[in-house]
């Protein structure tokens, strides 16, 4: 991914002098010793958005799950497994900075006992009880100063533009990036994605089949205007 902005030319650094906190990745929800729970997410969105924030001038943290992708240099870079670290990291960065992209696709759910020896094949039908996580970004909501912007990204297959509404009011954000996993070249592991904004108060706005990298100079440069 990196290497990739030399070839670019050079963007007005609008969003020097401002932290950004980016989170990324799946999270995995551990069954037993060798199982786990987790999702489709690539990571590719939010190593994007990182590393467009780094070229326009932010000091820029990236949270991650566990995924296949080298960290952008010169972004400070915190690794995560689970939807509970990552709660534990977003809550001690976020009062660092100005803007929290949570792009993250944590599990929504964790094993109610997790086994400490491998299940063995021979019991049968066995029944795994998960329980819920935290919803990380309502739980910072809580933690927000007036000065300080939350964007959310809400990752659909049906009823996509309602359910992003939905989100972004219960979520209370400033920004909701939609992609719908049905689209073509959009949602995990393309380089390439189709988001539609939406912001409080303001009609949709959808953009056409973008590669990630420029979606998220585009979403900054938004975001910038916005502090
Ligand atoms: N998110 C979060 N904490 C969670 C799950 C999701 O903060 N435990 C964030 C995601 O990072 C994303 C937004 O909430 O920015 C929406 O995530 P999404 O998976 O689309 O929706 P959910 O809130 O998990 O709701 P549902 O699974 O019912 O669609």
């Amino acid at each position: 991914m990196s290497g990739s902005s030399s070839r670019r030319p050079q963007k007005k650094k609008v969003l020097t002098g401002r932290k950004i906190l980016v989170t990324a990745g799946p999270t995995r929800e551990e069954i037993d010793p060798v199982r786990y729970i987790t999702n489709h997410s690539s990571g590719k969105m939010g190593y994007a958005l990182a590393e467009a924030a780094r070229e326009l001038g932010a000091e820029t943290t990236l949270i991650s799950g566990p995924v296949n992708l080298t960290p952008p240099a010169g972004v400070n870079f915190i690794a995560v497994e689970t939807t509970a670290e990552l709660h534990r990291a977003v809550k001690q960065e976020f009062k660092k900075t100005d803007c929290l992209i949570m792009a993250a696709a944590p599990s929504d759910f964790t094993p109610l006992a997790k086994a400490k020896e491998k299940i063995k094949k021979d019991k049968n039908n066995i029944r795994l009880t998960l329980t819920d996580t935290p919803d990380i970004l309502k739980d910072i909501n809580r933690l927000k100063k007036k000065n300080q912007l939350l964007v959310g990204f809400a990752l659909e297959t049906e009823n996509a533009l309602s359910n992003a509404r939905k989100k972004l009011k219960e979520k209370n954000l400033d920004m909701i990036v939609m992609n719908n996993i049905r689209d073509k070249g959009a949602g995990f592991e393309h380089d390439t994605n189709k988001v539609t904004l939406l912001r409080p108060g303001k009609k949709p706005v959808a953009w056409p089949l973008m590669s990630k990298k420029e979606i998220s100079f585009k979403l900054l440069e938004i975001l910038a205007g916005l502090f």
